[in-house]
């Protein structure tokens, strides 16, 4: 796919409308990861350096359309040091503003129009901006006004994070470097049936692994305690089973489980393989053995993708083994030169933060919902209206 990029065109003194996705988490004020942030700064110093003045549109959280200020984007522009401009329709800043400088406009989910994508709004909101640009991969599959209604009415452009995306991840898909293994995990069968069996037809090897894995387990016939697992993604599981078969991939499933009495981060961890599972156990993280396996096959890989922590990473040391000698193991054979890696998904990239090794990464996505999206092969409209064609 061949986009419109912001390489050639002349900026200075235009009013630039540019869609950046600083959808990130915050905790009582605080940014706990910046990754979004950075990875959008090199189009803003582009931009900045050419002359343009900028106003980035971006949205926080899911505030269905009302204007609530536990989704403000204080503290993305407070974080950015850039004035945030409270209504994201309001154009007096436009008045005092020279080439190079650059505001955030408040977030624009407090507008209904913008998920509707309301023609007017997507109108008021463009009003005034002489080019879009648009660097927000990571919400590209939605088609929403800031994403698509706006592209409908300015000259449009894709930013250097988007294309950066699309040349990776499109790479990897169109010509992986085998064997190709993917590994696949998270919490809900019923939101990676697509990925899983793009995956499947692509893919060597395929591991399920986390409560996605459970269900895989459970579907053919394994006991899984008090666990979270999908029942009715029974026929869904042994379904993708069969297609992976039928394409040639192998799937791994897990073969024993980190599993405790009790949900919380400090319970007391003990191995067991499926059969010794009882009903009061809860799985909470990968097994001992699942993980050697795994992290073997991921030395035996010339091309990983992985999307979803294999167990609750967040809770650190004891349910972040397995999630974590992934990470390490995918790090350490790309920073040797025998493996290209491609991680994408918003607990995925936490773990790689939380034990160090996202620089060592060859490719890092900033989509969670999107990145699943375009490795199923789907349009995203956010960037099928930026195509040149
Ligand atoms: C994301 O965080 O994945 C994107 O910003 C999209 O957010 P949404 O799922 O609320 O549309």
């Amino acid at each position: 796919m061949k986009l419109r990029t912001i390489d050639n065109i002349d900026v200075r003194g235009k009013f630039v409308l540019l869609r950046d996705d600083f959808n990130v988490q915050i905790v009582d004020g605080k940014i706990t990861d910046t990754f979004r942030i950075e990875q959008s700064m090199p189009t803003i110093n582009a931009l900045r350096s050419s002359g343009a003045r900028i106003a980035i549109c971006a949205h926080l959280g899911r505030p269905k359309g009302t204007r609530n200020q536990d989704y403000s984007m204080a503290p993305v522009a407070k974080y950015m040091n850039i004035p945030l401009i409270p209504d994201c329709l309001d154009k007096d800043f436009m008045k005092t503003m020279k080439d190079g400088d650059i505001v955030l406009l408040e977030n624009v989910r407090f507008y209904p129009g913008e998920e509707a994508n309301d023609p007017n709004f997507a109108k008021n909101l463009a009003t005034g901006f002489d080019i879009f640009i648009n660097d927000a991969f990571a919400v590209s599959h939605r088609a929403h006004a800031s994403t698509v209604g706006v592209a409908e009415i300015l000259p449009s452009y894709a930013g250097k994070l988007l294309a950066s995306e699309i040349e990776h991840l499109s790479a990897v898909m169109e010509n992986p470097k085998r064997p190709l293994l993917s590994i696949v995990a998270g919490s809900k069968v019923s939101t990676k049936i697509g990925v899983l069996k793009a995956l499947a037809k692509l893919s060597d090897k395929l591991i399920i692994g986390g409560a996605l894995g459970t269900t895989f387990n459970y579907a053919l016939g394994g006991k899984v305690g008090n666990s979270l697992y999908e029942a009715d993604q029974k026929d869904t599981a042994l379904e993708i089973l069969e297609y992976a078969k039928q394409n040639n991939c192998e799937i791994l499933l897990p073969l024993d489980k980190g599993v405790a009495k009790e949900f919380v981060p400090e319970a007391e961890r003990t191995n067991k393989d499926f059969s010794e599972i009882e009903d009061d156990d809860i799985i909470i993280d990968a097994g001992e053995e699942t993980t050697k396996r795994d992290t073997e096959e991921i030395r035996k890989a010339a091309t990983v993708i992985w999307n979803g922590t294999v167990g609750m990473a967040e809770w650190q040391p004891t349910w972040s083994f397995g999630s974590f000698a992934l990470a390490r193991t995918i790090a350490e054979q790309t920073l040797a030169g025998k493996l290209e890696s491609i991680v994408g998904g918003g607990d995925t990239v936490a773990a790689l933060t939380a034990c160090g090794v996202k620089d060592n990464i060859t490719y890092v996505s900033t989509g969670g919902g999107a990145f699943l999206e375009f490795i199923e092969g789907r349009t995203l409209p956010g960037i099928a209206i930026l195509e040149d064609k």
